[in-house]
């Protein structure tokens, strides 16, 4: 295959994780980082062995010989970014949420669709071999028809008033915005359904928060001391929970924390249909829960021979050798590059528009928790 060279934008927790990805495919070549300073760029260039290092971005977009950017920065920089290299013919990875506003959504998907560049949204929970497994059960109709959807996303990172991101700040939306368009977008995926009304309550523990004098990469708040603060005042939310309906009238409750002391990254989806329910939780992502009402309950571990066909394709190992985050990333990654190679190839990766629609559950969920009322959500 012809090699492919991309440039990363962004050069922290997401920008590592996307560069070792790609080139685990074999012809992504990763040219170039653009980080928000040159000597940061710099530093991360030498450190992952990237040949270049700019501080603006847009001179990357002005390389003919780049064919796809990732957008790996805080997301209010997913806008301008992903439309300015749209408009400069790149494909586009970009991370979740898509924007920060479902008129940003609305302009990147018109822009993609105009283009006719390839275009992804950074949805990568949905390529967990057991959630691909979930899928095609329901798809099968092995679990009957769905009533019920439950499930969290919760993790500690943020649980102390002097842990810091930049999430804190960036509005309207942190905890929902950030892990629960993951969950929603999961939902959905995994259901085929669709969100159709809302009823959400969120909250901001800590109205003020001790924020760090220097830069903090995600996750590295843990370790700093308490001198290198200073306190302000805080508007994002740190817990949110909502209770749905979904448009086969099956009803579902969910909660989001970023405050949950000792879950890490527990994103659990129990679905429970007529005939049997099934739950996955991120934190041990080869099991599958299968739940009977007249027999004894299974739990499957992934094993291409155990999973439905569908999703054998999502699993590259044997049983008992675990997939995992990374390898999220490398299912994407192999179908969305797919994708830039042959236009006619298959989409088998969420997209702007599947980016845009969780822009606009959010949307809706916002509008619930200011309202105190359920809210309808568009299709
Ligand atoms: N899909 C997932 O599993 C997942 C996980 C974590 C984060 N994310 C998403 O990835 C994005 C980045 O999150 P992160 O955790 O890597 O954050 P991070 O803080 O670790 O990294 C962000 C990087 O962006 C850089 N940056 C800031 N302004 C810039 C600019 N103008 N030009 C270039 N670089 C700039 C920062 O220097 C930093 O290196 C967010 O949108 C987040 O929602 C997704």
């Amino acid at each position: 295959m012809k090699t492919i060279k991309i440039a990363v934008f962004g050069t922290g927790f997401m920008g590592r994780v996307h560069t070792e990805a790609a080139r685990r495919l074999g012809f992504i070549e990763v040219v170039g980082a653009a980080g928000s300073s040159l000597e940061r760029a710099r530093a991360f260039a030498e450190r992952m062995g990237i040949p270049r290092a700019e501080a603006d971005y847009r001179k990357f977009l002005a390389d003919p010989e780049i064919d796809a950017v990732h957008i790996l920065t805080p997301n209010q920089l997913h806008f301008p970014m992903a439309k300015d290299a749209l408009l400069a013919g790149k494909n586009v990875v970009c991370e979740k949420p898509l924007g920060t506003s479902v008129a940003e959504g609305e302009e990147l998907v018109a822009l993609a669709r105009k283009t006719g560049l390839a275009n992804c949204t950074f949805h990568n929970v949905r390529m967990y071999p057991q959630v691909q497994n979930m899928k095609a059960m329901v798809e099968a109709g092995e679990i009957g028809e769905v009533r019920v959807i439950q499930g969290t996303y919760s993790q500690d990172w943020l649980l102390y008033d002097t842990d810091w991101n930049w999430r804190i700040e960036v509005g309207p939306s942190r905890t929902f915005a950030d892990i629960g368009s993951h969950w929603c977008d999961l939902a959905e995926h995994v259901t085929g359904l669709r969100l159709r009304s809302v009823c959400a309550d969120l909250n901001t523990f800590y109205k003020t928060r001790k924020k760090p004098k220097g830069p903090v990469e995600t996750f590295a708040g843990k370790t700093l001391r308490p001198d290198e603060y200073t306190e302000v005042p805080i508007e994002t939310e740190d817990f949110g929970s909502m209770i749905f309906r979904m448009n086969n009238d099956a009803r579902g409750a969910m909660t989001v924390s970023q405050i949950s002391a000792g879950r890490k990254n527990r994103l659990v989806l129990e679905i429970y249909g007529t005939k049997k329910g099934i739950a996955w939780d991120c934190e041990r992502q080869d099991e599958l829960w299968i739940g009977e009402r007249n027999e004894a309950n299974r739990i499957v571990i992934k094993d291409p021979a155990l999973l439905e066909p569908k999703a054998r394709p999502f699993a590259d190992l044997p049983g008992g050798h675990s997939e995992g985050y990374d390898d999220t990333f490398k299912q994407i990654f192999r179908r969305f590059y797919a994708r830039v190679a042959d236009r006619a190839a298959a989409v088998e990766y969420p997209t702007f528009e599947d980016g845009l629609r969780q822009l606009k559950v959010l949307d809706r969920v916002l509008e619930s928790a200011r309202t105190q009322k359920w809210v309808e959500v568009s299709s």
